[in-house]
């Protein structure tokens, strides 16, 4: 007989976005002719920049020649990109890192999850709520959390630190001594950010507490507004006590070809029960070699492009496409008079949902009535329930059309 992993006893029946994709296939099912506009999970529009796909070609047929053709790559990336990535998101900016605390991997989403293998199941975890699930979920199935408060809608063991209006959607610091802090700015779901002077709060907690903070920064390109960090990096001391992840995803619609990095400082260390200092990157480094083969050399060429000077070019254009749509929801729903939140600095607006429904009927409605597909803020976290996501990686001809749909809904919805 085989014992599972009783962890995943723990999940919640499903994960938040196919919860969402079955509701909308079931929806479009019954009724065919409804055009649906999707405005839900986060997943780009725009095709892959011109300069990246000649980089595509480019490496894939190198691949076709005995020259040119890879096989297994360094487990931790190629030292072009490393060294693209090293040179342009810090060096450029101050940042003072070393190319092998850069590791490339497929996806953030990955990184995000697959990072807890190298910490002890007895840290004590704090989360922001609503937060991405990816962080709360993959904490679960490696033991570090309790049973599931049906009623609370909460797991013990987990520390939550509540983001709503109400506190400005700036976290406040654990009352309790914590060990692992996940936060994401240009938040998910919120789209809100914090001041360099507020997360520089985060890295004190952190050095004080020997707490580690694993940063998620897949929205940085995002933002708008100045004093606002792109990197945790940029606050002092924040090397010894962080952990960074990016991705290309959402920056260079790198959703289908699967692309991002994780950084982890050298002077970042942990600990084992009996007090001795472990690198956390040499630890990520033995997890990366043994699990993981590299991200493919052709991809790994295309993010590359993102570099040049073309590169940065188109990219730019089309995260000013993105923010466009962004500006487009927000003053659609302000005509309305609803409440929103984030959309400056962040390809998400979160608005407060009008009446007193909850996230899910609200959902519901807006689905049948308005066929527009969104997030409801409950499936984040309890303190997501009453608050709703748009994401502006619609096409601009979806997003004006949507809004153009909520504004003639504005009785329905609002009243
Ligand atoms: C989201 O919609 O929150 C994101 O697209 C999900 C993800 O990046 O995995």
């Amino acid at each position: 007989m085989s014992y599972i992993n009783e962890n995943f006893m723990q999940l919640q029946e499903s994960y938040l976005f196919s919860t969402i994709a079955k509701k909308v296939e079931k929806y479009t099912k019954e009724n065919p002719n409804k055009i649906v506009i999707k405005l839900g999970i986060g997943d780009v529009t725009r095709p892959i920049v011109p300069e990246c796909i000649k980089a595509m070609h480019k490496a894939v047929d190198e691949m076709g020649t005995q020259e040119g053709f890879r096989g297994y790559g360094p487990e931790q990336g190629y030292d072009f990109l490393r060294k693209a990535i090293l040179e342009n998101d810090y060096k450029s900016k101050g940042i003072d890192l070393e190319i092998d605390e850069i590791f490339v991997s497929d996806g953030a989403k990955c990184d995000t999850g697959n990072i807890v293998d190298i910490f002890s199941e007895d840290n004590r975890v704090a989360i922001t709520d609503p937060v991405y699930p990816v962080y709360i979920d993959t904490n679960v199935m490696s033991g570090r959390s309790g049973r599931f408060n049906q009623e609370k809608g909460i797991y013990e063991n987990i520390v939550y630190l509540p983001v709503s209006a109400e506190n400005d959607f700036k976290p406040e610091l654990p009352k309790e001594k914590v060990d692992m802090i996940y936060l994401c700015f240009p938040n998910n779901p919120t789209g809100t950010v914090l001041t360099k002077e507020e997360l520089s709060k985060w890295v004190q907690y952190a050095k004080k507490n020997k707490s580690i903070i694993l940063y998620d920064s897949a929205y940085e390109a995002f933002i708008t507004q100045e004093n606002i960090p792109h990197s945790i990096y940029e606050i002092e001391g924040a090397k010894d006590v962080t952990i960074e992840f990016r991705s290309f995803s959402k920056t260079a619609g790198f959703t289908g070809i699967r692309c991002a990095y994780v950084v982890i400082p050298k002077t970042l260390k942990g600990y084992t029960k009996d007090g001795e200092e472990v690198s956390y990157n040499k630890l990520w480094n033995r997890r990366t070699c043994t699990k993981f083969n590299g991200t493919s050399y052709i991809v790994q060429r295309t993010a590359e492009a993102i570099y040049t000077k073309q590169g940065k070019k188109e990219i730019e254009e089309n995260i000013k496409y993105y923010m466009e749509n962004a500006r487009i929801i927000r003053e659609g729903l302000e005509e309305i008079g609803i409440k929103y939140y984030g959309g400056i600095n962040a390809p998400y607006v979160w608005l407060k949902v009008p009446n007193n429904m909850s996230s899910w009927e609200f959902f519901d409605i807006l689905l049948e009535k308005v066929n527009i597909v969104g997030t409801p803020g409950s499936g984040f976290g309890p303190h997501g329930e009453g608050y709703f996501r748009l994401t502006a990686f619609g096409t601009k001809e979806n997003t004006i059309k949507a809004m153009e749909r909520i504004k003639r809904s504005k009785n329905l919805l609002t009243k």
